[in-house]
C-alpha cells in the first residue's frame, strides 16, 4: 500500500542545500585557503573543503535526490560555490609556489665573492715561476716583453732563418689556422718575439719573453701540446758567447741554487751560429761517474737538457734591419715547464695541466 501522504521533497528543507549553508561552506573554505601558509597546509585544506567528503561535495550529492524543478537552483548555487573554492585554491596555490621559488633563490644564493673556508684560490705554479724568471732578468736591467700566441708563419719561421723546407715547418709539428693560405700559426716557440722586438726597436736590446707555445704533440709524461718557454735576446755592440754563458749560469743558479752545474753542448739552430744546448747536471743522481744507469730522471745520462742558445745568426739581424757589422747578440730559449719539473721533482708534465689542487697546493698559496 502506498502511504496516504507522500510529502513533496522540498530542497529548502535539505539543510546542506540551504543558501545560507552553501554560502557558509564556501566562506569557510575560502578563509581556510587564505590561511594556508604552505603548499602542504593547502593540500590539507583542499582535502577538507574540496575533497569527496567536503561539505560542498556532500551537498552536491543531495541534488540528485531533489525533484526536477528544484535541482536547477540548488545545482547552480552549489556549482557557483564550488567554482569559487576552486578559483581560490588555484590562486593561493600559485601564490605559494611563487613564494617557494623566491625562498629557494634566497636559500641557494651563491656569493661568488666569498672566500671559501679552507681553500683560497691561488695562481698556478707555472705562472708564478714565469714571473720569478722575469724578475731574475729585470734585476739585471733587462726588460720583459710579450708576443702573440697566434703568430704569422713568417715571424715564427722565415725571419728566424727556418726556410720553407725546414722539417720544423712540416704540418706535423705546427698548428696552422684556417685558411692555410693565410699563413697564420699557433707559435711553436717564443723565438718570434726576438724578431718582433728587433723590428720594433733599435739595439741595444736586452729582453726576455716568457709565454705559451704550441706543438702537435700527443700528451705524455714529457710532452704536451701546450707548454711554456722563456726566450732571451741580447743585441748590442761587442756581445760574445762569454756574455751568453755568464747570463745563463746566473739564470741557472737563480733557479736551481748556487751548486748547479751547467754545460754547453754544440748543437744546431737556424737562428743562431754557433749554437749550443744547455744541460743541467742531474740533480737526482748528481751525475756521478760512472753514471748511475738506473736514474729515472736523467736515464743514466748524468745531464738533463734545459734549452737551446747561441750567438744570433747575422741573417736574423739582417732580416730585422740590424747591421751585423755593428751589432752582435746572443739568444736562448728555455722550457719553463721543464724548469718547474727540475726545481720541484715533478715527473709527469700532465700534472701541470690537469688543474688538480692536490698538485698545485704543494706549491703554496701565492695570489
Ligand atoms: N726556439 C728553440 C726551440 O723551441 C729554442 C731556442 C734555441 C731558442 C736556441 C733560442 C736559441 O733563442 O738561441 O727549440
Amino acid at each position: 500500500m502506498m502511504p496516504a501522504h507522500q510529502p513533496a521533497y522540498d530542497p529548502v528543507e535539505v539543510a546542506a542545500l540551504q543558501p545560507a549553508a552553501v554560502d557558509a561552506a564556501r566562506d569557510d573554505a575560502v578563509s581556510a585557503i587564505a590561511a594556508a601558509g604552505s603548499l602542504d597546509e593547502l593540500k590539507q585544506v583542499r582535502l577538507g573543503h574540496a575533497g569527496d567528503r567536503s561539505p560542498l561535495a556532500l551537498a552536491n550529492r543531495e541534488i540528485g535526490a531533489l525533484p526536477p524543478q528544484a535541482r536547477k537552483d540548488a545545482g547552480a548555487r552549489v556549482g557557483r560555490a564550488r567554482a569559487d573554492v576552486a578559483a581560490a585554491l588555484a590562486a593561493r596555490s600559485a601564490e605559494l609556489e611563487v613564494a617557494v621559488e623566491e625562498q629557494l633563490l634566497v636559500d641557494e644564493v651563491v656569493d661568488v665573492t666569498t672566500v671559501a673556508a679552507g681553500s683560497t684560490g691561488a695562481r698556478h705554479p707555472l705562472t708564478t715561476l714565469q714571473e720569478r724568471i722575469g724578475d731574475v732578468f729585470v734585476a739585471m736591467g733587462w726588460e720583459v716583453v710579450e708576443g702573440p700566441e697566434v703568430e704569422a708563419e713568417w715571424l715564427n719561421f722565415d725571419a728566424l732563418n727556418l726556410g720553407p723546407d725546414h722539417p720544423a715547418r712540416s704540418m706535423q709539428d705546427t698548428f696552422f689556422l684556417d685558411p692555410p693560405e693565410a699563413h697564420i700559426v699557433l707559435r711553436t716557440q717564443t723565438s718570434p718575439v726576438q724578431v718582433r722586438t728587433l723590428l720594433a726597436r733599435h739595439p741595444p736590446v736586452y729582453v726576455v719573453a716568457p709565454g705559451r707555445v704550441f706543438r702537435t704533440d700527443e700528451p705524455d709524461a714529457t710532452h704536451s701540446p701546450v707548454f711554456h718557454q722563456v726566450e732571451g735576446l741580447v743585441v748590442d755592440r761587442g756581445i760574445t758567447m762569454g756574455h751568453l754563458k755568464g747570463s745563463l749560469d746566473h739564470f741557472a743558479r737563480s733557479m736551481f741554487g748556487d751548486h748547479v752545474d751547467t754545460r754547453f753542448r754544440p748543437s744546431y739552430f737556424p737562428f743562431t751560429e754557433p749554437s749550443a744546448e744547455v744541460d743541467l747536471r742531474c740533480f737526482v743522481c748528481l751525475g756521478r761517474t760512472p753514471a748511475v744507469e738506473s736514474c729515472r730522471t736523467c736515464k743514466g745520462e748524468a745531464w738533463i737538457e734545459w734549452g737551446g742558445c747561441g750567438v744570433v745568426n747575422p741573417r736574423v739581424l739582417v732580416a730585422c734591419g740590424v747591421d751585423p757589422d755593428e751589432f752582435t747578440g746572443f739568444a736562448f730559449g728555455m722550457g719553463i715547464d721543464r724548469t718547474l719539473m727540475f726545481r720541484h721533482g715533478v715527473s709527469d708534465m700532465r700534472d701541470m695541466a690537469e688543474g688538480d689542487v692536490r698538485f698545485t697546493r704543494a706549491f703554496g698559496v701565492e695570489v
